[in-house]
């Protein structure tokens, strides 16, 4: 069973300090950061990282993201910082952006974290507990988010102590996270910008920096069958719950609650229970019986939608119907999540 250390009861610098030994003892934590929780080990440990895989039954394919608390662990092992990701290291680090950088030829981070790729994902995060974790480590941390595969992210100790608190030798507990999505992944690739996952940095905010930034086309696209991706992560299921879920969605707030309205009233009809998710000033139009509050702005639906996604499961019903956000700004990130959760199920009007 896990060391667990809770900021509400005054987290401290020797528990930070207990958990980055760990780090360097080669065994893994569980610690958050301003996106979701991560579940980390030593980067340049290739026994501790395989932990990580054990733990989280990931597919050894599946790339980790390397976080570091100085840009000179960057230069340690990537190849080299172009122009482009200079300027984007400068407007979003430390914060919620990873960029995927060409590894040195000389493999300082073992293949298992890189799933053998030439390439390496880094982000240096905000979060205090997360940047104190890696300073006092004194290495990189190879860290995925904290969840068992499949299942959304940890966006609160309470969701995922029960799949992780033996899996881990410690847990760094520091409330709900911040923004509740998972970073931005981009790739620079000839002066341009792809996005890989979209996230809390929006592609507005990324044509800040460079004008041309291209979505990539998994992100909203569906990935076929041994169809290829840029990055690996795409071809996994992701964030399903097993009750049967649909996203709704229309520019006009009538046709998309309308639209709701009609779905359920067809599945009721057919003696089947419905939940509905849906932004506060909306849920007294629904018909359901059962109706959940997502929030009322993007900000607010990134922080609750894995939660109540964990959450669904438990209420025994047999369709959960979601009210969609659109693609702009962090719309495009909340999408990107619900399709999935969705399993690609969804009705755009
Ligand atoms: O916010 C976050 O990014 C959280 C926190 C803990 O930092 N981490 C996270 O890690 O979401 P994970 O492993 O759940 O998602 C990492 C994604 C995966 O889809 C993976 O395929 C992709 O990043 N990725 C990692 N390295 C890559 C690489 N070299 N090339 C392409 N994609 C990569
Ligand atoms: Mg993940």
């Amino acid at each position: 069973m896990a060391k667990y250390s809770n900021q509400k009861n005054g987290l401290i610098e020797q528990e930070i300090a207990e958990a980055a030994q760990e780090i360097k003892n080669g065994n893994i934590v569980l610690f958050p950061t301003e996106t979701v929780y991560g579940i980390g080990a030593n980067a340049l440990n290739e026994k501790a990282v395989k932990k990580i895989f054990e733990a989280k039954g990931r597919a050894s394919d599946n790339p980790l993201i390397v976080h570091v608390s100085n840009i000179e662990m960057v230069k340690n092992i990537v190849k080299e910082i172009n122009n482009i990701e200079k300027k984007l290291i400068e407007k979003f680090w430390p914060g919620p952006l990873t960029i995927i950088f060409n590894r040195k030829s000389e493999k300082i981070i073992p293949n298992v974290v890189t799933a053998n790729l030439n390439t390496v994902g880094i982000r240096m995060p905000s979060n205090k507990i997360a940047k104190e974790l890696i300073e006092k480590a004194g290495v990189p941390i190879a860290a995925p988010s904290a969840n068992v595969s499949g299942k959304p992210s940890g966006t609160k100790v309470e969701d995922i102590i029960e799949e992780l608190q033996n899996k881990v030798a410690y847990i760094l507990d520091g409330g709900s996270s911040d923004i509740g999505l998972e970073s931005t992944v981009i790739k620079v690739e000839n002066n341009k910008i792809n996005i890989l996952r979209p996230g809390k940095i929006t592609k507005e905010e990324l044509e800040e920096v460079v004008k041309n930034v291209q979505i990539d086309e998994h992100v909203l696209g569906k990935v076929e069958k041994n169809e290829a991706v840029s990055s690996p992560g795409m071809k996994y299921r992701h964030y399903a719950p097993n009750t049967k879920c649909i996203m709704v969605y229309s520019k006009s707030k009538e046709k998309m609650i309308n639209k709701i309205n009609e779905l359920t009233n067809k599945t009721t009809k057919e003696g089947k229970k419905v939940l509905v998710l849906g932004r506060k000033s909306n849920l007294e139009k629904y018909i359901s019986s059962q109706k959940w509050n997502e929030g009322e702005t993007l900000n607010e639906i990134a922080k609750n939608i894995f939660t109540l996604l964990r959450k669904v499961d438990k209420e025994n019903v047999d369709l959960v119907i979601i009210e969609g956000v659109g693609e702009e700004a962090l719309g495009l990130a909340i999408t990107n999540r619900l399709i999935r959760a969705c399993e690609y199920n969804y009705i755009i009007i």
